[in-house]
């Protein structure tokens, strides 16, 4: 019978061992792995990039990328935009560099490791009619070469027009892009989740 208790004892301990090493080994897995939100943006291979003079294409962008879990990278002016350059139909500055085809302002900043990335989302606001041209400035900075580009944009009251279209030659012919899409200001995340579905049935690697 001590025999028997005995090797029922040393069952139970070697049962109640094993389960505790079990048990900090996965603990120590959960400790040593990065938090999600950063081993999702490990991952991303989507880059939202934008550029907003006055703050309204921002929101759409920033939501754009919390909805595809992507990266973001504003698009900033070496030399800002002041209230003056913007205001349109007074040839200031805006103005000048919209009827300069071959205007290419200057950018602070760039994206690191672009070649991470297959899928650019591009946010812009239209500026008579067309993309603003630190737009093509960014788009000359880079190879875009077997990436797909999904062009939106914000404006008073234009739509995407032909700004997006204008945009193909400033990048290789192996560039792929989407048909873009016009928002107002202030649109509801749920519309850009539908845009962002919308696209992903024709083209799978969005996913929101
Ligand atoms: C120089 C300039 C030109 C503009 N041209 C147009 C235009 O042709 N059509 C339009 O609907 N809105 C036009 N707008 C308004 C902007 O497209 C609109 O306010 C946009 O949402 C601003 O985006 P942002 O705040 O992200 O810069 C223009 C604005 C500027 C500064």
């Amino acid at each position: 019978m001590k025999k028997r208790i005995c090797i029922l004892l040393s069952f139970v301990l070697l049962f109640i061992m094993t389960g505790c090493r079990n048990h900090a080994a996965e603990s120590q897995k959960t400790s040593n792995s990065a938090p999600k939100s950063e081993q999702a943006a490990a991952e991303s291979k989507i880059l939202v990039v934008y550029f907003s003079a006055t703050g309204t294409t921002r929101p759409l962008a920033e939501n754009t990328a919390k909805i595809l879990n992507a990266d973001l990278h504003e698009i900033i002016a070496k030399d800002p935009y002041t209230e003056a350059d913007l205001a349109y139909n007074t040839n200031g500055r805006a103005d000048q560099e919209q009827n300069d085809p071959s205007a290419r302002p200057a950018i602070s900043g760039k994206v690191e490791n672009m070649e991470k990335y297959d899928t650019i989302i591009l946010g812009y606001p239209i500026w008579h009619g067309q993309a603003p041209r630190i737009i093509s400035t960014f788009l000359e900075s880079y190879d875009f070469s077997g990436k797909t580009i999904v062009p939106f944009c914000t404006s008073h009251s234009s739509g995407i027009g032909s700004s997006a279209d204008n945009l193909h030659p400033l990048c290789s012919e192996q560039t792929k892009w989407k048909p873009g899409k016009r928002f107002e200001a202030g649109t509801s995340v749920k519309k850009i989740k539908k845009w962002l579905d919308h696209i992903s049935s024709s083209y799978p690697k969005i996913q929101s």
